[in-house]
């Protein structure tokens, strides 16, 4: 069945915010009413270099940059209500980022309404509404290159004639609506909000305007939303810092106290392993006044989402979501590989996980190994440990004797990935790793004939030089190594 397409009459949006408009505060929009939800703006340049993740853990689709930073993450929950804003001056670039996104998204907006420098002196934002030619050239581009909608959002310009004749050459483009923040370019957002000049230009065109530039003076409350509506004669309105400090204001029950919905954010904000420094600064704008209170410190100071979730008295929610996630992330490992090496490059993997209950206090397969390549005259094991992104796993690199190990299972911490690691290749040399129950391993034998005083290591090491040799000489396919690639 075809997607439902997003229309823009009638409709409350929340409003593009830098920083602001991340999933948690989508979903938290949403939750309240809001119809339509726009992230925030997100930069071509810096768009087009990411690709798309599926993400089974949090159940998100990502768009990860090379960094490994997640740019835009977003959810089945929002697919036919979120709108995707980009930042960009370049049609060519602005259609590859659409064609990026369009499967994920409701709809596609292009800025052109920033009056920052950093946007500005890049040709974008509100520097695009001195260049209609342009901005027809970028649209048009969207519109025959996407099957999602596509929008804009604009400024007025410094007479009403210009404004109504941009905003029909704009039409004429095929977008779906344009949202008008009522303000001059030069404007802060502290000056009343120009109704008069939105208003006229609804009058004008037939494709639905979007009210914006409201929450400072007129929209406080749900029942205002309407009176804001009928002042600028439009079907919609979109609003951002009277959602940004209390996104209940959508809702038609009345709005809530901002201690419960900042509770609420800042589950979205677990649930979905948000940036703790979005989160932070998601959660002081909604403290406002309150930012250096005693609640307000704790959030400053915290620098994780777990501190943060110790400020609310959420400690036991991040403790369950957090075991939520690790469970699901095993579930998806354990179905997936079989207990045999396997090549990836030059890495021998192996699907294995470290579970502490296997193994003896203070015996570690990192410490068999470390014990193993001293034994051998081998220069020590050498960890390198990665940490993706999207779910804060960490996976580690052993490299012995110039080989590399690694597991395949994506482990909870560092500390654990490397012992994954470790135990891989005690496995694929066939060395005892110090498992409870394995039967007089050589290693277990032998540190307890050390405490006892005895050594006789000879047989050993010679059988242990072997493994190595073999390892060396047979390649990793003789060791029933197979090929990933
Ligand atoms: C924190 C913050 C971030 C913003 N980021 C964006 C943005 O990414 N894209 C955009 O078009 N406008 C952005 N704006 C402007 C708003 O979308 C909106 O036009 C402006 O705040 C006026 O609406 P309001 O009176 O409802 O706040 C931002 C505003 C704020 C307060």
């Amino acid at each position: 069945m075809a997607a439902r397409r997003l229309t823009f009459s009638r409709i409350t949006a929340l409003a593009p915010m830098v920083r602001v408009g991340t999933l948690p505060m989508r979903l938290l929009a949403l939750d309240y009413g809001a119809d339509v939800v726009y992230c925030e703006e997100l930069i071509d340049i810096k768009m087009v270099q990411c690709r798309r993740v599926v993400n089974e853990v949090l159940g998100t689709v990502d768009f990860v940059a090379p960094d490994d930073r997640v740019m835009f993450r977003t959810c089945e929950r929002e697919k036919d209500r979120v709108v995707f804003q980009m930042g960009t001056a370049d049609p060519d670039r602005a259609l590859a980022v659409a064609q990026l996104v369009e499967k994920d998204v409701a709809a596609v907006d292009v800025n052109m309404g920033c009056p920052k420098e950093y946007s500005t002196k890049g040709g974008m934002g509100a520097a695009l509404l001195s260049d209609p030619a342009k901005i027809e050239a970028i649209l048009r581009k969207l519109v025959s290159g996407v099957s999602v909608p596509v929008t804009c959002k604009i400024r007025i310009l410094p007479s009403l004639e210009e404004t109504v004749s941009l905003v029909q050459r704009i039409e004429k483009t095929g977008v779906a609506a344009v949202a008008i923040h009522g303000r001059f370019k030069e404007e802060r957002p502290r000056h009343p909000v120009h109704c008069d000049h939105i208003r006229a230009v609804a009058q004008t065109v037939s494709i639905p305007i979007i009210a914006n530039g409201g929450s400072l003076d007129l929209v406080k409350s749900y029942g205002d939303i309407e009176e804001f509506r009928k002042a600028t004669g439009t079907s919609s309105v979109m609003l951002a810092r009277a959602a940004m400090w209390n996104a209940s204001v959508f809702s038609s029950h009345g709005p809530l106290p901002v201690e419960s919905v900042m509770e609420e954010y800042l589950k979205y904000a677990i649930r979905y392993d948000n940036h703790a420094f979005n989160t932070k600064y998601c959660l002081c704008q909604m403290l406002r006044d309150k930012v250096e209170s005693p609640l307000g410190k704790q959030v400053q100071a915290a620098q994780t989402n777990a501190e943060i979730s110790d400020a609310y008295g959420l400690q036991e929610f991040y403790q369950k979501t957090q075991e939520q996630l690790q469970a699901r992330r095993e579930a998806l490992q354990s179905g997936s590989q079989p207990d045999r090496p396997v090549m990836d490059g030059d890495v021998t993997t192996m699907a294995v996980k470290f579970e502490r209950r296997e193994y003896p206090p203070h015996i570690t397969p990192k410490m068999f190994l470390l014990e193993w390549s001293r034994k051998e005259k081998l220069e020590q094991p050498l960890y390198e440990t990665v940490q993706r992104s999207q779910d804060r796993a960490f996976q580690s690199t052993v490299t012995v004797a110039e080989r590399k190990y690694r597991s395949s299972l994506w482990e909870k911490s560092k500390k654990f990935a490397e012992q994954a690691a470790a135990i891989v290749c005690l496995r694929v040399l066939g060395i005892p790793e110090g498992r409870i129950g394995e039967e007089e391993s050589g290693l277990v034998c032998k540190r307890k004939r050390e405490r006892e005083g005895k050594t006789n290591g000879a047989a050993e090491e010679e059988g242990n030089r072997k493994r190595v040799a073999a390892h060396h000489q047979q390649g990793t396919a003789k060791n029933g190594c197979t090929n990933q690639r």
